[in-house]
């Protein structure tokens, strides 16, 4: 590819926060360019956004119709090459959508979309357009998950028997979104954020680490939901327990009322001959426990000799030599760039590596709210067991 590939952003603008941490990823290793954007629903942060970024007048846009119907029209040579979507979760869907229909590719934040019809409906569009679409479930893109992966799928622990991941928060303990913030009021507001808090805003991070690592789908769930903070009408806490589909159970545990807690995500697997354990505020050190052996520590970056060396999916999405910390922003621009990887190698028409192709896709986005669905009708329901809605 002899040219960076041009982004268009929808939301992300001054008022937000996940946003910037996408341009930060996507500036990452200078294959993205952010040319053009509808940054916020407030008209003057939108310019004001665009201005701090050098986005020419003509490219800031006053809603994401706008940015489509306009992007389609300029030259090929000018026109953004996919659109990346940093709204509420209500505001999902239709920029997608809009933009598969119209030749763009699209970078998405979870959960996908606030419903599963509207998930169905974006893989059809994609299905039927051809365009590439990334859904950022950050954790998926460090190394070390990736080596984890990479030793489930070769055998070392033997069958996997049991997963235990857990995503506690604790921003979500008082009632922060009747003080101001934003991000918590849209979030616990069903309209804006769909059928689940936890559950949708973490929870699904937490089952699409445990189906990523183990290759193993969820099928069935019990599911025990709570909503703590008065005044909340959304869980703010849950515990699942899952059946995976070669008879692996599991125990979920995604809850924004642990006070205290920071972004603990935590995953724990056991085969039969041994387990693993990585957390995300560690996540240059995975832990590996084989049965009659010392504990082993891989960390991330080192030139390990056979049997230990790391896999080439993790050393791939790795920046730095061993001993230089390597976080979440470097995790996030693994999944820009392997789509970016992706994208290119289409526009070449060259078939994309399965390295290059290593990241959330459309199916995980209609696992993600297939998952949201089938918990809280669980929830909601007498039944002890619910079968995956897929
Ligand atoms: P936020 O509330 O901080 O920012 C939302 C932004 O969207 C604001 O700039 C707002 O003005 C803009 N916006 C709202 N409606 C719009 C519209 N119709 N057109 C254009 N802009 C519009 O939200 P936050 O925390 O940045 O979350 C955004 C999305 O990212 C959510 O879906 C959330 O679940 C996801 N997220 C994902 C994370 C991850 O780890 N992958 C972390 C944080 C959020």
């Amino acid at each position: 590819m002899k040219r960076k590939l041009r982004m268009g952003m929808v939301g992300g603008g001054k008022d937000a926060f996940i946003g910037a941490v996408h341009r930060i990823a996507a500036n990452m290793d200078g294959k993205i360019e952010l040319v053009c954007g509808a940054f916020s629903i407030n008209p003057a942060v939108n310019k004001e956004s665009a201005e701090e970024l050098f986005i020419p007048q003509d490219r800031c846009y006053a809603n994401f119709e706008e940015m489509i119907t306009k992007e389609r029209e300029l030259p090929e040579g000018e026109r953004m090459d996919f659109l990346t979507i940093v709204t509420p979760n209500f505001v999902h869907y239709a920029p997608a959508k809009m933009a598969l229909e119209n030749g763009f590719n699209v970078v998405i934040e979870k959960p996908m979309t606030i419903s599963l019809e509207e998930a169905i409906s974006l893989k059809e569009a994609v299905e039927r357009t051809g365009k590439t679409l990334c859904l950022t479930h950050t954790y998926s893109g460090y190394p070390l998950v990736k080596q984890a992966k990479a030793m489930v799928q070769e055998g070392y622990f033997g069958k996997i028997r049991k997963i235990v991941v857990e995503y506690p928060q604790g921003w979500l303990s008082q009632l922060t979104e009747r003080e101001g913030n934003a991000g918590a009021a849209w979030r616990t507001d069903p309209k804006k954020s769909g059928r689940s808090l936890a559950m949708g805003d973490i929870g699904t991070h937490a089952a699409h680490l445990a189906e990523y690592v183990t290759g193993l789908k969820i099928q069935e769930v019990c599911a025990d939901l709570t909503s703590f903070v008065e005044g909340r009408t959304l869980d703010d806490d849950g515990s699942v327990l899952l059946r995976f589909e070669n008879g692996a159970k599991g125990v979920l545990m995604a809850s924004q009322i642990s006070a205290g807690e920071e972004n603990a995500l935590r995953i724990r697997i056991y085969g039969e001959k041994g387990g693993l354990e990585w957390a995300n505020e560690d996540p240059n050190n995975l832990i590996i426990k084989m049965t009659g052996q010392p504990r082993q520590l891989f960390r991330t970056g080192n030139a390990y000799q056979a049997p230990f060396t790391l896999s080439s999916f993790a050393t791939h999405n790795t920046r730095i030599p061993a001993g230089h910390p390597e976080g979440l922003l470097e995790s996030f621009a693994n999944i820009y760039r392997n789509f970016a990887l992706t994208v290119s190698a289409k526009l070449e028409g060259r078939a994309p590596t399965a390295e290059e192709l290593d990241f959330p896709n459309v199916d995980d986005g209609v696992r993600g709210m297939a998952f949201i669905e089938t918990v809280v009708n669980n929830n909601e329901s007498n039944e002890k067991w619910t079968k995956f809605v897929l």
